[in-house]
């Protein structure tokens, strides 16, 4: 069986005080960090330079998800500053994402593709090839404390069944509104690794929310 790792977004935390944030979470497999541009998402969030300082305090490894145009222009500079992970958006991707995948990773990090709910996984079997991590959006990108989408969950067992058969080698990553009511069936469906936002941040203990999380994913 897998072991669940669970990935808190520091989109619901408290954005005036991220260290204390992060130390919160110190039992969590790794940290979400939501990058967005304004552009790709109708959102505004943080940048390189955040990122960077996040990236000195923190006590797990960071996974950032970019909403934004144009990575090929700014991602690899998350995977230089240190981040574990470093996910594109395959609707953002203007070239071929396999190039990018291997800029991440000659940049030491880990290469991540995500797609919104409404873009199908056909077409990007073979690009996966050269990525570490699919991460499957479960809502629409842009916003914290949004409802869970079962219906992404059909990618999510393709993934899954692409990776238990040999095509594939990736961790398969859920990201929006995972909490106690959604995890397991996520976790049934292939999940690997659950990000969790409001389901963490909004809880009195995030690292008890981490903790039960875990053990539902695990069931
Ligand atoms: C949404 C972000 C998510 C968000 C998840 O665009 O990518 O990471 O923080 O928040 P919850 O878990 O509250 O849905
Ligand atoms: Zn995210």
């Amino acid at each position: 069986p897998r072991r669940p790792m669970i990935a808190p977004s520091l989109l619901s935390a408290d954005f005036a005080r991220l260290a204390d944030e992060l130390a919160r979470i110190a039992d969590a497999d790794w940290a979400h960090v939501d990058v967005m541009d304004a552009h790709f998402v109708p959102n505004l969030t943080l940048g390189e330079p955040v990122v960077k300082a996040i990236q000195a305090v923190s006590p797990v490894p960071l996974d950032c998800h970019l909403m934004i145009e144009d990575p090929e222009r700014w991602a690899p500079a998350y995977a230089e500053l240190g981040a574990r992970n470093v996910t594109v958006h395959a609707e953002a991707c203007t070239g071929d994402p396999r190039a990018l995948a291997k800029d991440l990773r000659a940049a030491g990090a880990l290469a991540g593709l995500a797609i919104k709910p409404g873009t199908p996984l056909e077409g990007y079997t073979e690009v996966l090839r050269d990525f570490d991590t699919l991460l499957v959006m479960s809502v629409e990108p842009g916003f914290g404390g949004q409802s869970f989408m079962p219906e992404v969950l059909d990618k999510v067992r393709e993934a899954r069944r692409l990776v238990d058969t040999g095509h594939l080698t990736l961790l398969v990553e859920i990201d929006g509104g995972i909490n106690a009511d959604t995890v397991e069936a996520a976790a049934e469906a292939g999940v690997d690794m659950f990000v969790a936002g409001s389901a963490v941040y909004g809880a009195d203990d995030p690292s008890a929310a981490i903790a039960s999380l875990r053990a539902q994913a695990a069931r």
